[in-house]
């Protein structure tokens, strides 16, 4: 579909900054970012964009239905694409309350004052977690049940039933993307990735937890945000799309291999005790976004990992900027007093 201003939301984020830069570079659009600025939310991702004149930010939650009405008549907007989440499966264990406030009230809110504003197209930003854990076998199709595990995947799973009961009872133009695990400039330094980059940076422990041999499918940002694009664009009325990148790596091997790029030793990995609830593996079979919207993921595990540690090594400021505070509170709680069950000797 064709449009002149969308409302993304959650743009201050890993996935949303990076959505919202590459609107503006390969697109015509306004975009209106409207982002709660939470701990996860930072102008500093978004950089040039906030004096870009088709970018228009506002600051507030998508839980706020008079805030959400107005900015959508005040800047006409015509497409809804809903980022804004609480995103770590970690926080959700310690407190879930704000998860269904954000993911489900939020997206129930967007959905409401979306309709009532005559929005053409409403696209939701979710997950593979909806689909629970797999075993040694087998992909995450459109039409596997969904599944969650973690309060997080719960909080998706509900929004994601929202957006479908919009598109069945009001026949409201929705489309639902679910997504593997991302990975790329920007991302905050409590997921896996960039908090092991920082963690051997400074030579510091890196917590594997459990025994490290969760599998996930890694996708490069930037890929993600070329399938949003098609699946917003093209995707058909009421459709789901998975979105995968055809990688999967145990948690030690992506551990690794970042110890490796930046010449740090294996004796930094340390075993600490696992998440509660951990689903083992994800893999996503991401076939009909290849053959209904043409898309496919670029970027290979190798090139994007280099990329990413190059970013993160150059953008230091960023990361103490973002890893001050109340990153230091969470990580003293889900860290410090963690048990350790061993340390990279036991790899043999
Ligand atoms: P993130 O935590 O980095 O960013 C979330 C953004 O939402 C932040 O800018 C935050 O300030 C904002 N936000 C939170 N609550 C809000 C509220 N009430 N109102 C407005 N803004 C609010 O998350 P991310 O990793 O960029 O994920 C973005 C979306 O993609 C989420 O919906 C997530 O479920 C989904 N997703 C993420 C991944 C991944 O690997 N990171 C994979 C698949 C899907
Ligand atoms: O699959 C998509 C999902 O990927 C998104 O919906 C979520 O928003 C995103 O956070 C991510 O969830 P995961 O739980 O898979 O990501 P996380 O980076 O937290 O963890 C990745 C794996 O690494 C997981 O098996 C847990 C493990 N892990 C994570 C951290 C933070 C560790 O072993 N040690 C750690 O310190």
């Amino acid at each position: 579909m064709d449009c002149n201003t969308v409302l993304v939301t959650g743009g201050a984020g890993f996935i949303g900054s990076n959505f919202v830069r590459y609107l503006l570079a390969e697109t015509p659009l306004h975009v209106v970012n409207l982002d709660a600025l939470t701990y996860a939310g930072n102008l500093a991702s978004l950089g040039d964009c906030l004096e870009h004149p088709r970018h228009h930010f506002v600051k507030g939650s998508i839980t706020n239905a008079g805030l959400v009405a107005h900015v959508l008549r005040q800047y006409a907007v015509e497409g809804i694409i809903n980022f804004a989440a609480e995103s770590h499966v970690d926080r959700s264990i310690l407190g879930p309350q704000v998860f269904v406030e954000t993911n489900v009230q939020g997206t129930l809110t967007l959905l409401t004052e979306g309709r009532a504003a005559g929005i053409r197209r409403f696209l939701q930003v979710s997950t593979d977690e909806v689909y629970g854990s797999l075993g040694d076998e087998g992909r995450f199709t459109e039409s596997t049940p969904l599944s969650a595990n973690s309060p997080y995947s719960a909080s998706k799973a509900a929004a994601d039933l929202l957006v479908r009961a919009f598109h069945h009872t009001y026949g409201m133009e929705t489309v639902t993307t679910r997504c593997s695990n991302n990975y790329g400039p920007y991302q905050f330094p409590e997921k896996l990735i960039p908090l092991m980059i920082m963690n051997a940076l400074a030579d510091k422990p890196l917590p594997v937890y459990g025994d490290g041999l969760n599998v996930r499918d890694w996708l490069y940002v930037r890929d993600h945000c070329t399938a949003v694009w098609a699946a917003f664009r093209q995707g058909r009325p009421g459709g789901v799309y998975n979105i995968g990148g055809n990688n999967e790596k145990t948690n030690l091997e992506v551990v690794r291999t970042i110890l490796r790029q930046v010449g740090k030793p294996e004796s930094l990995i340390t075993f600490v005790r696992d998440r509660p609830g951990h689903d083992r593996r994800y893999a996503i079979d991401s076939s009909r976004m290849t053959a209904e919207l043409g898309w496919r993921p670029e970027v290979d595990f190798d090139g994007g990992i280099a990329a990413t540690v190059r970013w993160y090594l150059e953008h230091r400021e960023w990361l103490d900027q973002v890893s001050s505070g109340e990153y230091r509170r969470y990580y003293a709680e889900m860290y410090d007093r963690r048990e350790r069950l061993g340390t990279a000797a036991r790899l043999g």
